[in-house]
């Protein structure tokens, strides 16, 4: 087993699925003790980490919700000094801006960017008493294309961004910040079985030509929590098939 986060405890939301699930197996492989967080009990992520002779705990939270995380860390904190936070959890909502009643934009911003900031606040005041830590903040490429019929979903990802720059100058240099921007990623919140024909070929019309899996995202974010990417602050790499270069 490939321990280079022997010892380490991570703090993963969004981890009942998807991209926050593959982001807590692969940081329990690598020897992580994973705090799985998520809106719904992550027992399946949980299960597959501990039968896989890893780590991890699951803990019910709303991040959008001030209560609801500041318990959250408070489990966190219990076990020992927490590492590394990695804020996945997040929402999508498609609609043009005519027809977007306030409420939906408000529980998109509520959860990705409020959800975010409550997040990276746990942990930086966490991170802060032990000196060190590394927060690592799941964006997306829409954040830099923008997209017709998301543009609540891309103005919070956007925020992401900034928040990730901000924390970074502000934490430096014993707490790293990062973000990680993955194109389109086939997962329950993108099911590809969902989406029309013609949306999968324009998604498609990028350099590699295909979209990216869970797997590539999580070795993203496991490497911008190792020992190799300690000159990394501020950063929002983003896996995304060529579709965005930066
Ligand atoms: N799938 C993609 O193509 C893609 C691309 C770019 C960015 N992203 C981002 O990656 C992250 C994960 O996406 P995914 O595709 O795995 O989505 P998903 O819908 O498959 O999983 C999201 C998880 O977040 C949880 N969640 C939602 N709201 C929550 C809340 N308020 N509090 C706690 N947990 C909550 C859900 O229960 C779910 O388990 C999101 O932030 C998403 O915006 C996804």
């Amino acid at each position: 087993m490939n321990a280079e986060l022997s010892g380490r405890r991570a703090l993963v939301t969004g981890a009942a699925q998807g991209i926050g699930a593959g982001i807590a197996a692969a940081l329990a492989t690598a020897g992580a003790e994973v705090i799985a967080a998520d809106r719904r009990a992550p027992d399946d992520t949980v299960a597959a980490i501990s039968n896989g002779g890893g780590q991890a705990q699951g803990v019910v939270c709303d991040i959008s919700d001030e209560g609801d995380v500041a318990a959250l860390f408070d489990v966190c904190v219990e076990g020992g000094i927490l590492d590394i936070t990695v804020n996945a959890a997040g929402i999508l909502v498609e609609a043009p801006i005519s027809e977007m009643a306030l409420p939906d934009f408000d529980r998109i911003m509520a959860v990705n960017l409020r959800g975010a900031f409550l997040v990276a606040r746990g942990a930086a005041r966490t991170m802060t008493q032990a000196g060190h830590g590394r927060i690592i903040l799941i964006s997306s490429e829409l954040a830099f294309l923008g997209r017709a019929d998301f543009s609540a979903y891309c103005a919070s990802k956007a925020g992401v961004v900034g928040l990730t720059r901000s924390l970074a100058r502000e934490l430096a240099p014993g707490i790293l910040v990062n973000g990680v921007a993955p194109g389109p990623v086939d997962t329950p919140m993108l099911a590809l079985e969902n989406m029309s024909q013609d949306w999968i070929d324009k998604e498609l019309e990028i350099p590699l030509g295909r979209v990216g899996t869970v797997d590539e995202i999580a070795g993203v974010v496991r490497f911008l929590c190792g020992p190799e990417a300690g000159f990394f602050t501020g950063q929002t790499l983003s896996p995304n098939g060529g579709a965005v270069m930066i």
